[in-house]
């Protein structure tokens, strides 16, 4: 399995990938959000616009079984909200992470977290800031054994569907992004 990067050069067909797996990912239980392909693909359009990173588990060149983004909170299009929510105005932000159901608990979500801190350590970002339901044990867990701890919690909706959501924050030392 290969973890390979983009950043604005993402073809049409792994970004028609990753909606696909966004898709699967949040419209289910228990986040019942309201989401098609062509809703989450533009979504993630606006995350290429603003220069994220894209950061995508491949077993071939051709298929993407997980994928995160990342970028500086202050380029975010909900900026301004996260901040007021709780992440750090200088921080990397973990937009969104996902694996193909059939791709799971084979350590990829914990890959794709400590590869994307790397991408926003070499931006410059020693302070790294996600949001995630506070019903997500999956990801929580994941995110508590790579150092990360609540520094604000409240209610948002997000794809149609309101939940209460915690904002984790990660400071890493210089020079160390193993957790
Ligand atoms: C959260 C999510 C990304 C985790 O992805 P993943 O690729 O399964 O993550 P990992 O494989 O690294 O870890 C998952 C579990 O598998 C375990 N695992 C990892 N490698 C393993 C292996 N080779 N054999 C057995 N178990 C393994 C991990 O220890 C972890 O265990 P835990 O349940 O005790 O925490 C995935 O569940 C998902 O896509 N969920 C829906 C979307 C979502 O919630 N995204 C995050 C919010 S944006």
């Amino acid at each position: 399995m290969k973890i390979n990067i983009f950043s604005e050069q993402l073809s049409e067909n792994l970004l028609q990938q990753c909606a696909e797996i966004w898709v699967a990912c949040f419209t289910g239980p228990p986040r019942f959000e309201n989401w098609t392909i062509e809703s989450a693909a533009d979504e993630l359009q606006k995350y290429l616009a603003q220069k994220g990173d894209f950061i995508l588990a491949m077993p071939d060149d051709r298929t993407v079984a997980a994928f995160a983004v990342g970028l500086p909170v202050a380029d975010h299009y909900g900026g301004a909200d996260l901040i007021a929510a709780g992440a750090h105005p200088q921080s990397y932000y973990f937009v969104a992470l996902g694996t193909r159901p059939e791709f799971r608990r084979q350590g990829l979500g914990a890959a794709l977290h400590k590869r994307r801190e790397e991408e926003g350590v070499k931006r410059g970002y020693s302070v790294m800031t996600v949001r995630v339901r506070s019903d997500n044990d999956d990801n929580l867990r994941l995110l508590e054994r790579a150092g990360f701890t609540e520094s604000g919690r409240y209610q948002a909706s997000i794809g149609e569907s309101i939940a209460e959501r915690l904002i984790m924050t990660k400071f890493v030392k210089a020079g160390v992004t193993d957790s």
